[in-house]
């Protein structure tokens, strides 16, 4: 802070007054002209403030709203007088009448627009130094800087209201869940570490030296050993931990509304789960949402979207092409294992620029390159096929392509050949691409469905075995084979919003003779699973009852009602996508005393992580 600063803040310091039994009456948000003649209460920070014709006028805000604000020497002259120090974010408290604007002086687009009040005593609560950016919504000051100073960005209205809006959500959730008999009932942090599939955040014992607690990826265990206590339907708003690689919809710490609950089967949860949501939708947002909701296998949302989440807002559906092309003269397309289209109707005045950039995305998930072609005129004499690849395909195979894609004169198809899992990936996520590119997306459509019938495990090619598609404790539909990992599907599954993953569930194994088949399925050694399970296994051993449950992403939901475009926006404190604390500065070192204490030592320089906060300068009149 320069010296200059400092001096105008002490100045202004000095004026600064306690609160002295002054209460408000009144919001800056509610204020109409029923109110006018009233005498008000106000109490708020300076928005703005302009000096005009001898009156000083001042927005002044809380967290309800704005409400202008008039010192008039006529009024009260040493109330105005003193409102020359003004600036923006100073805290005042003030009493005034509320009357009517000006003839043509209103602003419609304010609530408060009609009125304003007039000022007869004022105090000085606090000054505030330059904030490093106005606390307006249009400002954009870059996400590093609204971290850092996340006490100023959370002053602005919009983040304000995703913060009130998932207030919204969890009250109506808690609402719901306790008259369908829930139990709200916590679980411990300092725990095991639970397989959810990413890595643990550990946290050291000094009581007990060199052993670790891991913060819980999710509270999985515990609320099945609830059911086992018998205590029915459990729920919690809940924080979950995990160390993965973070994007938009990832946090290291995240919360879910995490269910429980016995004598239930897939049925009875999705029920209970699409209510919930439901309710949610219509206590913030006035909807109805239809149920029960569509479900969709995940057989089908992978043949047809490529993605286990499919977003059903708009069509561009895939298309199997691999019989097809099975004997083509293009090695690339019959020597895949599987070749499958997208089909863009219309999308011949794609450019080349256009075409390259999605062939450059598509490299993202494993991709060599992307197979186009374009199709002009009808069936037969003037049937035109502009392509790098028509070359390479016969009458016979063009004519099948055509009636397998319904390509018409105009369309575009795009092609990718290779193992299921790029294939899938790199057209089901260009599928997404096309349709924000070429404006397919109703933004305003909450397209919700259930995705059903997933498989029980999934094929780990680094790790060379068979891991848990949902995690270890979901049962395996009804008449699998154990000796068939690959085909077994499983009782669980997934809630999706517009292409997220919203939630998603299984029913447990709550025999401990199955979950022994599933651990012997994933690799485990019976003493392995004994050391990390045992207590579970000795818990489903007395008496557990069936039960199943599902978790969903809160931070996600309120994301996707609020139209953020990422979790950080409805988190009071997120962490960067470096999984740092820009306000805090954490993660941080600590004091060598405190690993002594532990029984640690680094084995490597610590890495600086700390950014520095930048200066701010003096505050000028607002
Ligand atoms: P799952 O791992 O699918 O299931 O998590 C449930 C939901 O939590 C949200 N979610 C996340 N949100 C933000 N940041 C993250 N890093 C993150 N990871 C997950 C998603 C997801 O759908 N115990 C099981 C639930 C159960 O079987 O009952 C579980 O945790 O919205």
């Amino acid at each position: 802070m320069s010296a200059e600063a400092r001096d105008l803040q002490d100045e202004h310091q000095k004026y600064v007054e306690d609160l002295g039994g002054f209460t408000r009456t009144h919001s800056c948000g509610e204020l109409d002209v029923s109110h006018i003649g009233l005498e008000v209460n106000l109490a708020g920070w300076i928005q703005f403030r302009r000096d005009h014709g001898g009156l000083i006028f001042v927005d002044l805000r809380d967290r309800a709203g704005l409400t202008q604000v008039v010192f008039s020497p006529e009024e009260a002259e040493e109330e105005h007088r003193r409102a020359g120090i003004l600036r923006a974010e100073y805290v005042v408290a003030l009493r005034g009448l509320v009357r009517a604007r000006p003839e043509g002086m209103s602003n419609p687009s304010l609530p408060t627009g009609a009125i304003e009040v007039l000022v007869r005593e004022w105090k000085l609560l606090n000054t505030s130094k330059t904030p490093p950016f106005p606390i307006e919504d249009r400002i954009d000051p870059g996400e590093n800087l609204r971290l850092q100073y996340r006490y100023l960005d959370l002053r602005r209205p919009r983040m304000a209201a995703n913060l009130v809006l998932r207030h919204r959500v969890a009250q109506s959730v808690r609402r719901y869940l306790d008259e369908a008999g829930f139990l709200e009932i916590e679980t411990p942090f300092l725990t095991r570490s639970t397989p959810e599939g990413a890595r643990d955040f550990l946290v050291p014992s000094r009581v007990n030296r060199g052993n670790f607690y891991a913060l819980p990826q999710s509270p999985q265990i515990f609320k099945q050993l609830l059911m086992v206590s018998g205590l029915e339907r459990y729920f919690q708003i809940v924080r979950c931990f995990r160390d993965e690689d973070l994007r938009a919809d990832r946090q290291p710490e995240f919360t879910q509304i995490d269910i429980e609950m016995s004598f239930a089967d897939e049925e009875q949860v999705m029920r209970l789960a699409e209510g919930m949501v439901a309710r949610v939708l219509k206590d913030v947002r006035g909807l109805d949402a239809a149920l029960p909701l569509p479900r969709m296998s995940h057989a089908q949302a992978m043949a047809d979207y490529g993605s286990d989440k499919p977003d059903t807002r708009f069509g561009l559906l895939l298309k199997d092409v691999t019989d097809i092309v099975r004997a083509s003269s293009f090695r690339l397309f019959s020597a895949a294992p599987l070749v499958k289209a997208l089909r863009v109707p219309g999308g011949e005045g794609l450019s080349r620029k256009e075409i390259d950039d999605f062939t450059e995305f598509v490299k993202i998930y494993g991709a060599g390159g992307l197979a186009w072609i374009k199709l002009r005129g009808a069936a037969g004499s003037d049937e035109e096929w502009q392509s790098p690849i028509a070359k390479f395909l016969s009458a016979d195979e063009k004519s099948a392509l055509r009636d397998r894609l319904e390509l018409q004169s105009g369309d575009i198809a795009f092609f990718q050949a290779g193992e299921p899992g790029m294939v899938n990936a790199a057209l089901g996520n260009l599928r997404i691409k096309l349709a924000e590119h070429l404006g397919l997306i109703d933004k305003n459509a909450l397209n919700l469905l259930w995705v059903t019938d997933f498989p029980l495990f999934e094929y780990d090619g680094e790790e060379n075995r068979y891991v848990a598609c949902h995690h270890p404790f979901t049962s395996p539909a009804p008449g699998s084979d154990p000796g068939q990992p690959g085909e077994t599907l499983a009782r669980a599954y997934d809630m999706v919003l517009n292409g997220t993953e919203l939630g998603g569930g299984s029913i447990r194994n709550h025999r401990a003779a199955r979950q022994r088949e599933m651990f012997d399925a994933l690799g485990f050694s019976r003493e392995a699973a004994e050391e990390q399970f045992g207590f579970l296994m000795q818990a489903l051993e007395m008496g557990a009852p069936p039960h199943g449950g599902i978790a969903f992403g809160l931070d996600r939901l309120v994301m996707l009602l609020a139209g953020a475009d990422s979790i950080r926006d409805v988190i009071a404190f997120p962490k960067t996508q470096k999984a740092t604390c820009l306000l805090t500065g954490a993660p941080a070192g600590v004091e060598g005393g405190q690993l002594l204490e532990l029984g640690l030592k680094l084995r490597e320089a610590r890495e600086e992580v700390r950014e520095r906060p930048a200066e701010t300068g003096v505050n000028k009149p607002a």
